[in-house]
């Protein structure tokens, strides 16, 4: 067991103990901002966003700003998002632009931050360092993996192929380059942005929290870390289907499990999709296995149904022209079900879908470590030009908005705003995570820790 205990302040992490401060501190905060937001990696948008060149996305985190933009079929650049001259923002949400334009004063930059236009420029002859090279747009680094657009502010960043390892080794095999929006809501949170995001880093909370899910599925799992970053994974000793032991009820017969079975495809569509049921999975996929499973004739073992299942999916998606990943058992027991990529992209995946989830400080409130915004996003694998165009669907209020949220994932707001509450109160000495299954979250503070204190 790692039992690295540091002395600067907030920075105690050891498998089983976080200080709670560094939920709560403005302080804990500040270095953040300081010293992760502005030197790591991190997730801006997805390459879909800015299909053609000219297109741009601003990525607001915290307190700074970040215009992603595409400037070629190929190529992603990315600046601050600020004006050399006097500091005004230069664009907000998304759109298209030939070049870069301040409305200010009317400097001009073209698609690569080459300064093109300063007006009156000769009024500032024998000014040190007011050359059209020195007031190009300030670079921000880009770094690329299946579909994900990361920037790095720090001038010499850590080379994002060391820093993405070892996460495309197992999940490259999903295909989310290949993957579009299903749909994608910006949720106003009263919560650390780290709160949010351990909601997802680990599946200890099912039973407290998920309850209906226990009668179709076992949920013993395990956590690991994975460099900088971290997973956990279902073990699946007893196959899905299977009610989780700690209900303590007698054994079901093999054709009951799989009817089970047939019924938790059903389930994940009610659960975690919205609309027709697409979200973690397509819809498509799960009626196909529902119903080729509910097909089989009694006594059929679950090694068959599950067989039928996945076969099912795949002939549905291939004839819809969608891919389907076809994962071997040995990489599937290693490649973990949930992953956190450092420090706040959340990748919960189905098979020909994938749950994604973001908490960021909130932009509109920097400085406050108790509110952040969540993202909820479902990603698919489409059938040839059925994708749909997608608009993020802001959620401000979601205790009063909860038909826009999947059931499931309602059930994980419930508790995160209370998470937050509770972390203030003086009767909590520190946080106990699990040791075996929420080592994804002691890793990510220990790797904040490398950050803000190393
Ligand atoms: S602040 Fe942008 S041109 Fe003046
Ligand atoms: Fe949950």
């Amino acid at each position: 067991m790692n039992i690295q205990v540091t002395e600067a302040p907030f920075s105690k992490v050891r498998k089983d103990y976080i200080d709670q401060r560094r939920y709560t501190s403005p302080e804990f905060a500040r270095l953040e901002r300081e010293s992760l937001w502005t030197v790591s990696w991190h997730w801006a948008c997805r390459e879909e966003d800015i299909p053609l060149v000219g297109d741009y996305l601003v990525y607001d985190i915290g307190d700074q700003s970040i215009v992603v933009v595409r400037t070629s079929t190929e190529a992603i650049e990315a600046f601050h998002n600020v004006c050399p001259h006097r500091g005004r923002r230069l664009l907000t949400g998304r759109g298209k632009v030939t070049r870069f334009h301040c409305v200010f004063h009317a400097w001009q930059w073209d698609l690569h931050g080459n300064n093109t236009r300063i007006l009156d420029h000769e009024q500032w002859r024998g000014c040190a360092g007011m050359s059209t090279g020195d007031m190009a747009l300030a670079r921000v680094h880009v770094g690329r993996w299946a579909g994900f657009v990361f920037i790095n502010m720090s001038a010499e960043p850590e080379p994002f192929e060391e820093f993405i390892q070892p996460a495309p080794q197992y999940l490259d095999v999903l295909r989310m380059e290949d993957m579009r929006y299903n749909w994608h809501k910006a949720i106003r949170v009263k919560c650390n942005w780290k709160v949010a995001q351990e909601a997802f880093m680990e599946s200890y909370h099912v039973w407290g929290t998920h309850p209906q899910f226990l009668q179709y599925s076992d949920d013993k799992n395990y956590s690991l870390a994975e460099g900088k970053h971290g997973k956990h994974i279902w073990t699946y000793e007893l196959p899905p289907g299977t009610p989780s032991r700690r209900l303590g009820k007698p054994p079901l017969s093999l054709d009951e499990v799989r009817e089970n079975f047939a019924d938790l495809q059903l389930a994940f569509a009610d659960q975690l999709g919205l609309g027709n049921g697409d979200g973690q999975f397509t819809a498509r996929s799960l009626n196909a296995a529902s119903e080729a499973v509910r097909e089989l004739p009694e006594g059929t073992s679950m090694e068959k149904a599950m067989e039928t299942a996945f076969l099912a999916m795949k002939s549905a998606a291939d004839e819809d022209g969608a891919y389907f990943p076809v994962i071997p058992p040995e990489h599937l027991g290693t490649m973990g079900h949930d992953w956190n990529i450092f420090p706040n992209l959340g990748i919960v995946w189905g098979a020909d879908g994938t749950l994604v989830f973001r908490g960021r400080p909130d932009p509109e409130d920097p400085d406050n470590p108790d509110v952040c915004i969540l993202e909820m996003i479902s990603l698919l694998h489409w059938g040839k030009g059925k994708e749909p165009r997608v608009e993020i669907d802001d959620v401000d209020d979601w205790k009063n908005q909860k038909d826009r949220i999947p059931k499931l994932l309602l059930q994980d707001l419930m508790n995160i705003e209370e998470v937050q509450r509770g972390m203030h109160s003086v009767g909590l000495k520190a946080l106990r995570p699990n040791p075996v299954q929420e080592v994804q979250i002691t890793n990510f503070h220990q790797v904040i820790n490398q950050y803000l204190f190393d």
